[in-house]
């Protein structure tokens, strides 16, 4: 049945994220523990097994493919997949993207671009050297600029992604906008989830984003911008920069009545909401005898079990996290 993904709730599916490693070379304190336990590689996706999977979705109506880890350019045949993956752009892709920690950018956008890639979102909580050392447990903010850096110069749109950490960036989330903004990216901000184990309680550092936009709006004047990305971004104008912000608010205004995306983790398996238990394992399907009607049948299944939001909640001290798995498995 290669009829569209189309789940119980009328949901058009068209966005896959599909991680490539679970692996990052930074540790951001709100994302993993300093002692994660990574995958033995054998667990891993092969770049054939990562290539079939995307063109089965791709089948299925998917025309949005983000790559992400997480660090997906950690991966050591990461480019290889990015060339295999932009024939497919104009021929059933619209974009083909990705996600990354931009530490090993500079080494790769001209590899990125001649694949077609055309823009990125980079992680970046903060200007200051000793606060990214701090927050991401590596001291590698001058790798990042300069990673950003080349992503412009090599002509790819690049937009900040920034996760709103009370105690920790809260008051520089301005000064990070007019950075961006003056550099010519885009910039979102993120509401921390409560995907997995940390050390601290996240409680203590959770940030909404309505707090954030009234802080931002002493400072700025911001018009609400009907731009939409695919992704769960609202936007909105700043009329002082001219620049777009995008606010990701989970936890203050839901989004998931319009969602259009699953994930799928480095090892094949699909999770239908990022703050759901619902899985399939594509992996499973591939590995099998008849791998494709395997895949078709999973994807099926997907759609099935898809649920209809996320029950993130954080605004109470000592709250458990809604789910065992870190956001570095499915990439967000
Ligand atoms: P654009 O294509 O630029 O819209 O990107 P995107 O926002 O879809 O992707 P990105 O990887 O930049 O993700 C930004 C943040 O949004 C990350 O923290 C993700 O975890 C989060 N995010 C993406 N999709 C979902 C979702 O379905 N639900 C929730 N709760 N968060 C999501
Ligand atoms: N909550 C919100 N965002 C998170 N990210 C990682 N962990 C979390 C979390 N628990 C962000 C990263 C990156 C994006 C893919 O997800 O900073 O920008
Ligand atoms: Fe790595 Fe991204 Fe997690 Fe930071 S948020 S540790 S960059 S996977």
């Amino acid at each position: 049945s290669r009829q569209p993904l189309v789940d119980q709730f009328q949901r058009r599916i068209s966005y896959l994220r599909l991680s490539v490693i679970d692996r990052c070379d930074l540790r951001c304190t709100y994302c993993m523990p300093e002692r994660q336990t990574f995958l033995p590689k054998s667990e891993v996706l092969s770049l054939e097994e990562l290539h079939k999977l995307a063109l089965g979705f791709i089948g299925r109506g998917v025309r949005k493919i983000r790559l992400t880890g997480g660090e997906p350019l950690v991966r050591r045949d990461m480019i290889e997949l990015v060339r295999a993956l932009g024939r497919k752009l104009g021929d059933g892709l619209d974009e083909l993207t990705i996600t990354t920690n931009g530490t090993r950018l500079a080494e790769f956008v001209d590899d990125l671009r001649e694949a077609g890639i055309r823009r990125v979102n980079v992680s970046l909580d903060t200007l200051n050297r000793e606060k990214f050392a701090r927050i991401a447990r590596r001291d590698q903010l001058p790798q990042v600029l300069e990673g950003i850096a080349a992503a412009r110069e090599a002509g790819l749109a690049v937009k900040i992604n920034t996760v709103a950490l009370k105690g920790e960036n809260e008051g520089e989330i301005g000064d990070l906008v007019a950075w961006a903004h003056g550099a010519g990216h885009e910039i979102t901000l993120i509401e921390v989830m409560p995907l997995g184990e940390v050390e601290g309680d996240r409680y203590d550092h959770y940030l909404p984003l309505t707090q954030v936009r009234s802080g931002l709006e002493q400072r700025f004047t911001l018009t609400e911008d009907t731009h939409r990305s695919g992704g769960p971004a609202r936007y909105w104008h700043v009329e002082e920069t001219g620049g777009r912000l995008g606010l990701i608010t989970p936890l203050t205004s839901n989004f998931c009545d319009g969602c259009n995306r699953v994930r799928v983790t480095a090892t094949g398996q699909l999770f239908a909401c990022l703050g759901g238990r619902e899985q399939v394992d594509l992996r499973a399907a591939l590995r099998s005898e008849e791998p494709e009607s395997a895949l078709e049948a999973a994807l099926d299944e997907a759609m099935r079990i898809k649920p209809a939001r996320h029950h993130f909640e954080i605004n109470r001290p000592g709250a458990e996290p809604a789910l065992p798995r870190h956001m570095s498995m499915t990439g967000g």
